[in-house]
């Protein structure tokens, strides 16, 4: 299938160039940012920093204005766009008849969009027949969630289907290719901590409760969590560390039962072999050393949620940490697996 990226010269749009490199079923076909980028090759364009050659075949692309019309020839687009001009610009390709599959903000809370992470709420794709941008249903969005709230739901989900959420109190540790490029400063970030994300905290609740709600007759109906998050920026340079401290409804009867949680839980897609799945979804690790960024988020192509320091909580039920690539598992990547499941389940084609 040929596949159109906007945004491609973000840092979101490079993971997507690198990711596709070698796809099997989707190809890179037409680029697209702003007027900045418009009529420039790729190469020019954009400042590289993936640690992989940009392949020449798409540093000679010229790159587009993200307008329908000048991605005639694609089947659907992948969007990194900013979110200050990802509303308009997603709407309008939506109706053109040309799907987006996004991981921008504004779509995410739409009552008709499904946000979609494919191991926790994969029959949430049945929402795009609701969906009004085309009289023929030819035209849909679909969005992934912010970069803290796929690892969280991940991580969630097994104790949701075991004993239910009652209470999350979270901090995140983000890395810095979280703030796109050139993003922080490097006087604010080297050595440091900045105890706040503009924006990010009040996204992780009404995300993570529309990714664990159930789909009825086209109606979401979701789960009610108490969630305070703290959000904060350190000098990783990828993979987001979340450290949690959960109340389930149900209390477990001892660490092995929530342990076990996690052993049993299926994953829903396992048995579709999609290209970008890891083979394991989520890593337990027993080694309190672990998980660590640097050692971990590149595992299984960046798609693994590692959890642990899974322990019994002095006031609630449980603590643990859980870590994700955040450009891979909680931005390209995937919106790479939503379109793999998507194309399975027959809504590209
Ligand atoms: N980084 C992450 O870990 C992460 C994770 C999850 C979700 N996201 C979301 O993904 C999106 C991209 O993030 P990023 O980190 O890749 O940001 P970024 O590095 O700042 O890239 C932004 C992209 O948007 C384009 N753009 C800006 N203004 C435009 C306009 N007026 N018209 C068309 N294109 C325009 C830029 O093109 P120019 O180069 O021409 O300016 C660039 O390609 C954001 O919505 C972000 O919230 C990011």
């Amino acid at each position: 299938m040929k596949v159109g990226i906007l945004g491609a010269t973000g840092a979101v749009g490079q993971k997507f160039i690198r990711l596709l490199r070698d796809h099997p079923w989707f190809e890179i076909d037409a680029l697209g940012a702003s007027e900045r980028s418009a009529g420039k090759k790729y190469k020019d364009a954009t400042n590289w920093i993936e640690d992989v050659n940009l392949p020449s075949s798409i540093a000679e692309m010229t790159v587009a204005n993200c307008k329908p019309e000048e991605f005639g020839n694609v089947d659907f687009v992948f969007s990194g766009l900013d979110s200050s001009v990802a509303g308009e610009i997603e709407e309008a390709f939506a109706k053109a008849g040309i799907p987006v599959i996004s991981n921008a903000k504004n779509f995410r809370m739409d009552n008709t969009v499904p946000l979609l992470v494919p191991e926790v709420n994969p029959d949430h794709i049945d929402l795009i027949k609701t969906q009004k941008f085309t009289a023929d249903g030819s035209g849909w969005i679909v969005t992934n969630p912010n970069c803290v709230a796929v690892p969280l739901s991940l991580a969630l989900k097994p104790f949701h289907d075991a004993f239910g959420i009652d209470t999350v109190i979270l901090t995140t540790m983000q890395a810095i290719s979280g703030a796109g490029y050139p993003g922080v400063a490097s006087l604010d970030i080297l050595g440091n901590v900045v105890p706040f994300i503009s924006g990010e905290e009040s996204k992780i609740k009404p995300e993570t409760q529309k990714l664990l709600s159930e789909l009825t007759d086209g109606k979401l109906s979701e789960p009610q969590i108490n969630l305070s998050a703290t959000a904060t920026r350190v000098p990783a340079i990828n993979g987001h560390m979340i450290s949690a401290t959960v109340k389930f409804k149900k209390t477990p009867s001892s660490i092995d039962e929530v342990k076990r949680a996690i052993q049993n839980w299926e994953n829903p897609i396992a048995d579709l072999d999609l290209s970008s799945s890891p083979k394991e979804v989520i890593k337990l690790h027993e080694d309190d050393r672990f998980p660590q960024p640097r050692l971990h988020a590149d595992q299984e192509g960046g798609m693994q949620l590692h959890m642990g320091r899974l322990r019994e909580s002095e006031v609630f039920d449980i603590s643990f940490v859980a870590m994700a690539h955040n450009t891979i598992r909680g931005a390209a990547g995937g919106a790479i697996l939503n379109a793999e499941l998507l194309k399975v389940k027959g809504f590209l084609g």
